[in-house]
């Protein structure tokens, strides 16, 4: 039941610090402030490379993944949508492990990588949120998300929560490997154990961004920049924003703008900047300089931090709690989440069956 909710989609975004909070609470221990997954024989110690593979916003889940699986854990990781990972023959090591992502657990075609890496002696872990679906049976190592039914047809806590299991992965993986001091572990869970409530506090925006979705609605085309862990939410806020608001939107590596997505740029063309302030905020700074030198309008989100650096001239900011780079996408995705859902309300589409998508693909 939708409750007071007008969409199944604002429902689940609202229902987010819960359910992120819910599948976080089988990730950590309280007792000794660790991180724990469920039991499983096999060293994740000894892995030397994971492969990723996913579709869709699950991917963007898997591509932030290998920020931090590479940044906090140092290990290689090769990430593909499912579709082109199967056909292209990847190389697959003996002993490798092989993560697949996937809200339904059903989606063909991440079924098919899945079976494929089966074969090719690969150990296979999923992040999947119904603990009934295909791929939950077929895994070596279950990591289950508690979202709870998704009815949107786009995905929203889904999404925040496969973050919250792979963060939690991330830390564990590590740990394991000696990047992490039970310290930092210690540091680190009582941050995760924060994350609802930076939920809340980037929740607590939703009247700005429903006043804002009325000057990104008339927009044909609209640009999303991050740079680094948040490129994958540039991504992400860009397919939220086609699905269910039928504008077209691309989401682009904010130093990759100037290679050729800048001749778009005009006054009739909004830029969302997602940007956490940081060591590499003041390059972020000059992107948003180039887009405003050729008319352009810039949405900035980011921290307090970095909205004061960034200084004067952009057409609207949304200001976000300052939290750990494990949790800043979390957080991140909301906004972009909340900036979708109400420009399609403006549109009056129907935002949660949109036209042409289906909940769950499950043809190739
Ligand atoms: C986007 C969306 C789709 C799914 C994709 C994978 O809002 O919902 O892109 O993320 O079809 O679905 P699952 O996660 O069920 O494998």
């Amino acid at each position: 039941e939708k409750g007071h909710f007008r969409h199944f989609m604002q429902k689940e975004i609202f229902e987010q610090p819960t359910v992120v909070a819910q599948t976080l609470r089988s990730y950590i221990r309280r007792v000794d402030q660790s991180v724990a997954l469920p039991q499983f024989d096999f060293d994740l110690s000894q892995i030397r490379r994971v492969t990723i593979v996913a579709c869709g916003t699950s991917y963007y889940a898997g591509l932030v993944a290998k920020y931090w699986f590479e940044q906090f854990a140092r290990l290689p990781v090769d990430i593909d949508v499912a579709s082109e990972f199967r056909y292209r023959d990847p190389v697959l090591e003996p002993g490798g492990l092989a993560l697949f992502i996937s809200q339904s657990g059903e989606t063909a075609d991440t079924l098919a990588a899945l079976r494929h890496c089966k074969e090719h002696g690969q150990t296979i872990a999923v992040v999947v949120n119904v603990p009934t679906s295909s791929m939950a049976r077929e895994a070596d190592l279950l990591l289950p998300t508690h979202a709870g039914p998704e009815i949107g047809v786009a995905s929203t806590k889904a999404f925040t929560c496969q973050l919250a299991v792979l963060a939690a992965l991330a830390a564990h993986l590590a740990v394991k490997r000696g990047r992490m001091s039970r310290e930092e572990e210690r540091d680190l869970v009582d941050q995760l154990v924060e994350t609802p409530a930076a939920l809340n506090a980037a929740l607590a925006h939703d009247d700005e961004i429903a006043a804002m979705a009325h000057l990104i609605a008339p927009a044909r085309d609209v640009l999303y920049l991050g740079r680094g862990q948040d490129y994958p939410l540039a991504l992400e806020g860009a397919l939220k924003l086609k699905e269910i608001s039928y504008i077209h939107a691309e989401g682009y590596a904010s130093g990759e703008m100037k290679h050729g997505p800048i001749a778009l740029i005009d006054e009739a063309v909004p830029v969302i900047v997602l940007a956490p302030s940081g060591p590499l905020f003041e390059k972020t700074v000059s992107n948003m300089q180039e887009v405003r030198a050729r008319g352009g309008k810039v949405v900035l989100i980011s921290d307090a931090e970095g909205l004061a650096e960034a200084g004067e001239g952009c057409l609207a900011t949304i200001e976000m709690p300052k939290v750990h780079p494990l949790i800043a996408p979390l957080v991140y995705a909301v906004p972009v989440q909340l900036l979708a859902y109400h420009v399609a309300c403006v549109k009056g589409t129907d935002v949660d069956q949109p036209r042409n998508l289906a909940k769950s693909v499950t043809v190739e």
